[in-house]
């Protein structure tokens, strides 16, 4: 049976922190279940802003040979994606955004002949992912997940989980609760995957 490979992407720039803990708590849960795992910083790598420059990268996923390329491989073959990111303006942080935004030629728009348009997915492989949002004050996860719904549709992600840590910076954050609920989630990635199921 193939190993089942789950990337983590930590969207805050604070390593070891809420965000990076629930990532790597996720991530212990699909190690254990077996799988092979990795963790990436998105603030680590040199990502450029896209510059909407109109021009489709076909073959390539972007003009650009930065970060994103690195990542462009991995959304090619892993199984699975767990993303944190912390609450921004109520959003997500800019190092995830600079990866959203340079994902928008993942997939290619194609009028047909009456004209309406259609989304041709590039990235194949079909993935399940968890969604992580860190906030201290801000509640109303909607906004955030307005974006990353969105880009699940570029990369080819179903999301499966969305968790949720609000207070973070006070004391009655319910962390040990959080990380063991991301540590399960993790693990569901895996005993779940469509691969586990059908080698069953
Ligand atoms: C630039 C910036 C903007 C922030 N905006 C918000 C916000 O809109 N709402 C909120 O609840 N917290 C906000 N925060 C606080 C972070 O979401 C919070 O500290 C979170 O724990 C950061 O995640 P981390 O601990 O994994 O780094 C902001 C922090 C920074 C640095």
């Amino acid at each position: 049976m193939k190993q089942i490979y789950i990337l983590g992407l930590v969207g805050s720039p604070r390593k070891g922190k809420n965000t990076d803990s629930l990532v790597q708590s996720a991530l212990d849960g699909a190690k254990d279940a077996g799988a092979k795992t990795t963790k990436i910083y998105l603030n680590d790598l040199k990502i450029k802003p896209c510059q909407a420059c109109i021009k489709h990268p076909s073959p390539k996923y972007c003009i650009y040979n930065d970060g994103m390329t690195k990542l462009y491989r991995l959304f090619e073959s892993v199984d699975g994606i767990i993303l944190g990111t912390p609450a921004y303006y109520e959003t997500i942080s800019s190092q995830t955004k600079l990866m959203i935004d340079r994902c928008n030629c993942l997939t290619k728009i194609k009028k047909n002949q009456t004209g309406k348009l259609n989304f041709l997915r590039r990235i194949k492989k079909p993935k399940r992912g968890v969604f992580i949002w860190v906030s201290d004050c801000s509640t109303n996860v909607k906004p955030a997940l307005a974006s990353i719904k969105f880009w699940c549709l570029d990369v080819n992600l179903k999301l499966v989980k969305t968790l949720i840590m609000i207070r973070s910076e006070r004391k009655d954050n319910r962390k040990d609760k959080l990380l063991s609920e991301a540590y399960q989630a993790g693990k569901n990635l895996v005993l779940f995957s469509p691969q586990s199921q059908s080698s069953v």
